[in-house]
């Protein structure tokens, strides 16, 4: 079985990656470490303590983090996911305990006492940042890391080079990447078109009445109203939880480019942008994989059977 520690700013798509990985039976979550990003890290430990009771399958521990950037001021998205992230629901609090440690503790020791551990981060990459400064040693044993982040057209209104998760800390995005340890990242190009989930799909979902299921489009409809009455978007993207199931599924990665990336940290008009370099014609090495093309009908399947 695959074990797996997963980095989170827990708001309302997070929620469903959270409850996407606790629901499958191939993979183990040994831990689930919070960051601060779309909601003060707060509320990212409070949403990912309610994901994980709405999973209702077992319960990992759960680690708090940094609750700032590295170094810039601190963005968050509340006006996306609703001020406490899960389209302000009122979820109770489930009573999970917190640990002790710190995320960025807590994720170098797991690395280094389990052979061949894999990491999915659905936020800023702060917390791994942190402990790949601390840890370098123990932070090389990592298998894989995972990461929803990036975009490589102009998609995101307000910033059109940038994708959030990175743009809140790029020197985080930035010293991860020249840390010697492979990324893939899934940016939010693969999360548009059919990978969306429109009206039809969405009601059809909800109808089938589970908890899980509910949960999935209430947490969302602050991001769906949002969306709609903003970007005028028809349809609901799932960034986090694509890139899980790409984790989770690793035949739902259709097309996959490796790349020598770095993240843009001086632009006034770009920060945090990747820039890709396919070619490597400077002789640099591959640092991460770039996913650009995935099984859309796939990944809607995972969503239903682990709703039903
Ligand atoms: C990322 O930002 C948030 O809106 C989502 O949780 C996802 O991690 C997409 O840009
Ligand atoms: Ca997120």
């Amino acid at each position: 079985m695959r074990k797996l520690i997963i980095d989170t700013d827990t708001a309302s798509d997070d929620a469903i990656a959270l409850v996407l990985a606790l629901r499958c039976p191939d993979v183990k979550v040994e831990a689930v470490t919070t960051v601060a990003g779309n909601v003060p890290v707060e509320a990212a430990t409070r949403n990912a303590m309610v994901s994980i009771a709405m999973a209702d399958s077992y319960r990992p521990p759960v680690y708090r983090g940094c609750g700032q950037p590295l170094w810039r001021r601190q963005i968050t998205a509340q006006q996306v996911h609703g001020q406490d992230g899960l389209g302000d629901r009122g979820y109770p609090d489930p009573g999970i305990p917190l640990e002790r440690e710190h995320a960025a503790d807590a994720i170098a020791r797991l690395v280094q006492e389990n052979e061949g551990i894999d990491i999915v981060t659905l936020g800023p990459l702060t917390n791994l940042a942190m402990a790949v400064r601390l840890y370098p040693q123990a932070m090389s044993k990592v298998r894989s890391i995972t990461a929803m982040g990036g975009q490589y057209r102009q998609l995101n209104p307000h910033w059109p080079c940038s994708e959030f998760n990175i743009l809140v800390d790029p020197e985080a995005a930035q010293i991860l990447l020249g840390a010697g340890i492979h990324i893939t990242f899934v940016p939010l190009d693969v999360c548009f078109g059919a990978a969306a989930f429109d009206r039809q799909e969405l009601d059809a979902l909800y109808a089938l009445g589970t908890p899980q299921a509910r949960f999935f489009v209430d947490c969302n409809r602050t991001l769906i109203d949002y969306t709609l009455a903003k970007y005028g978007y028809e349809e609901l993207i799932m960034p986090d939880p694509t890139a899980m199931a790409c984790y989770l599924e690793p035949g739902l990665a259709l097309e996959k480019k490796p790349a020598f990336t770095r993240c843009e940290l001086q632009s006034v008009l770009a920060p945090g942008e990747l820039v890709y370099d396919f070619e490597r014609r400077g002789g640099e090495p591959e640092n991460s994989a770039l996913v650009t093309k995935i099984d859309a009908e796939r990944f809607k399947k995972m969503i239903f059977d682990c709703c039903r």
